[in-house]
Order: structure tokens, then C-alpha cells, then sequence
């Protein structure tokens, strides 16, 4: 499995908004958010009623209420805050620092570092990716449960050991026009699953939930769950992958530590049979190596998942 951990740097807004924020001047146009299509509210006290469940990871198999607790978040978010994951807040806490030492090494000594995850010596964050496949594994195998299909039916179109764990370190420098400027824009992610380690305190990730943007709180000790493009399809639509997006913040860097767990490129990635019926006909066509699809519509700026979505009349 170690073998399989690719670790990357986020793409974030980077220098040159750092440089601005000092700097005091206007934002570069590049990093200026036009109007985007996927809903635009924000915030606002209204909303404050819709929060991000919390699911306790060590009560799937035992508590009947927690599953239906998962199944009801992945059918309406498709996110959750994962807690009970067997995970200290000191290893956490360890798994934060080994991000920042990365985020400070020059480039040639990041490329250096990610080849050497690649050979096992990643200690700390080989040992944290093991663990959040273990969490991972089971929460597929749970979701499965709670939609009372076969329990690896989710999980064995991930293609076994060749599925690929990605870690991508995002580091979000302050910024000096939160209200101009996106640390991530509007996305869906084209994993199976994502589970992210959030900055202790600095918050910043927004989830869009009935067309509004809701706030993701930082529970330090918690791991941010959520589904991507992939798990939609393989649950006919049943699960959500959900947009979210990254707000800046005027005085604090932030960062935090994504892990992204898609299927196997060969494997044919699908909707569960089981979840095919007269009254939810199938949704999506079975597909091979989402990421090259995903990659494409992102250039071409459509919507991935609408270009393997079945046309029923
Ligand atoms: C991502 C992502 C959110 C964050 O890396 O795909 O959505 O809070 N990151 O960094
Ligand atoms: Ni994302």
C-alpha cells in the first residue's frame, strides 16, 4: 500500500498573494473570483442552521443510529467531520508539523521527499496514510451497510491494493482581500474518497449545501470526510460528491493535509447493481480512469460528472 502514496503540493494561490498581502496593494487579476456557475450565496445567519454532522467512526458496526446517521450525511452533504478514528491529537498534531517542515524545504528538496514517501521513508505520513485507508476501508465498507448492499460492493471496485493513495499538502498564505480572492475555487473532487486534516485552528474550507456556502469548523482531533465524483457514480447518485471551495484569511496562514483515495485507473468504476432499479434507474455509465476524464472536462470547463451521466427520456 506505501508504495502507492504520491505526495503533492497544493496548488493554492501561493506567492504572489502572499507578496500582495504585504504589500498592501490590490489583488493581481489572475486571482480575482469573477462570477462562477455554481451558486453563489454565502454565508449568512439563516444558515447557521445547517451544520456538518459529526459521525463517531467507532459506532458504524455497533450502532444502527449511527449508520443511519452516515448514510443520511452522505445523502444530503455527502460530508461529514469523522471522529472515533483511532487517531491521536498528538499524531495529528505531528502529522501538521511534518506538512509545515514540507512547506518550508526548497523545491528540489520536495521533489527529493516525494520520492522518498515512494519508497516507504515517509515515516510519520506513511503511517498516517495507512491509518486513513484503514478509516477509509471502513467507512466504504459501513456505507455499503447503511445503503444494505454487500459490503465490499463499493469497496472492491477500488481495485485492492492498486488503489492509490494521494497526499496533497495545501498551504493557504494570508491574504489581504478574502472578499476578492478564493484559496481554492469551486470543485468537486475527483476521488473516490477525501479525508482532510484541517489547520488546528485557522479555518477557511466552505461545503455548498442547498446552494449555500456553509462553513467547515476546525475540530482539531476530527478528519473531514468527503465523497468524490467517483463515489457518486458508484452509488447511482445516491451519495453526493459535494462542491466545496476555500476562503482566504486576512491574517493567518492556513494549511492543511488532503488524502485522496481513487480507484485503481484500470478498474471499471461503476453503479452497484443492486442500486439500479425501476424507480432509480442508472445513472451514470460505467467508467475507466475518471481522473483523465476529469482532467479533461476541467480544461474544456464542463462538468465532469455530467459528461457520464446516463439521458433517460
Ligand atoms: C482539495 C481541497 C480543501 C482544504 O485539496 O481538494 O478541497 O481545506 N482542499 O484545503
Ligand atoms: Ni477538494
Amino acid at each position: 500500500m506505501s508504495g502507492n502514496v504520491v505526495v503533492s503540493e497544493g496548488k493554492s494561490v501561493g506567492k504572489s498573494v502572499q507578496e500582495m498581502s504585504m504589500d498592501g496593494d490590490e489583488p493581481p487579476p489572475q486571482f480575482v473570483v469573477k462570477e462562477h456557475p455554481f451558486g453563489s450565496k454565502q454565508c449568512n445567519s439563516s444558515s447557521e442552521s445547517i451544520h456538518i454532522p459529526i459521525i463517531d467512526v467507532s459506532l458504524l458496526l455497533s450502532s444502527e443510529q449511527e449508520l443511519l446517521q452516515l448514510r443520511s450525511a452522505l445523502a444530503s452533504s455527502g460530508c461529514f467531520q469523522a471522529v472515533g478514528h483511532g487517531m491521536s491529537s498528538s499524531f495529528l498534531e505531528k502529522v501538521r508539523e511534518v506538512a509545515k517542515q514540507f512547506f518550508a524545504l526548497p523545491v528540489e528538496e520536495k521533489q527529493k521527499y516525494a520520492r522518498a514517501v515512494n519508497e516507504s521513508e515517509g515515516e510519520t505520513l506513511e503511517e498516517f496514510s495507512i491509518k486513513t485507508k484503514a478509516m477509509m476501508d471502513q467507512l466504504l465498507r459501513s456505507m455499503a451497510r447503511s445503503l444494505n448492499v454487500e459490503e465490499n460492493s463499493f469497496l472492491k471496485q477500488f481495485g485492492g491494493d492498486s488503489a492509490m493513495m494521494q497526499a496533497r499538502f495545501n498551504f493557504y498564505p494570508p491574504c489581504s482581500r478574502p472578499d476578492m480572492v478564493l484559496g481554492v475555487k469551486p470543485h468537486t473532487d475527483r476521488s473516490g474518497i477525501t479525508a482532510l486534516l484541517q489547520d488546528a485552528q485557522v479555518e477557511g474550507l466552505q461545503v455548498l449545501i442547498h446552494d449555500t456556502w456553509i462553513n467547515v469548523p476546525a475540530i482539531p482531533d476530527a478528519l473531514v470526510v468527503n465523497l468524490g465524483d467517483q463515489m457518486q457514480i458508484m452509488s447511482n447518485g445516491i451519495f453526493k460528491s459535494p462542491m466545496h471551495r476555500v476562503i482566504t484569511n486576512r491574517e493567518k496562514l492556513r494549511m492543511s493535509v488532503a488524502m485522496f483515495n481513487e480507484p485503481d485507473a484500470e478498474a471499471e468504476v461503476g453503479p452497484v447493481e443492486a442500486l439500479i432499479n425501476g424507480t432509480r434507474p442508472r445513472m451514470y455509465r460505467n467508467v475507466k480512469n475518471y481522473g483523465v476524464i476529469n482532467y479533461q472536462c476541467y480544461q474544456e470547463g464542463k462538468v465532469a460528472l455530467e459528461t457520464v451521466r446516463v439521458a433517460h427520456n
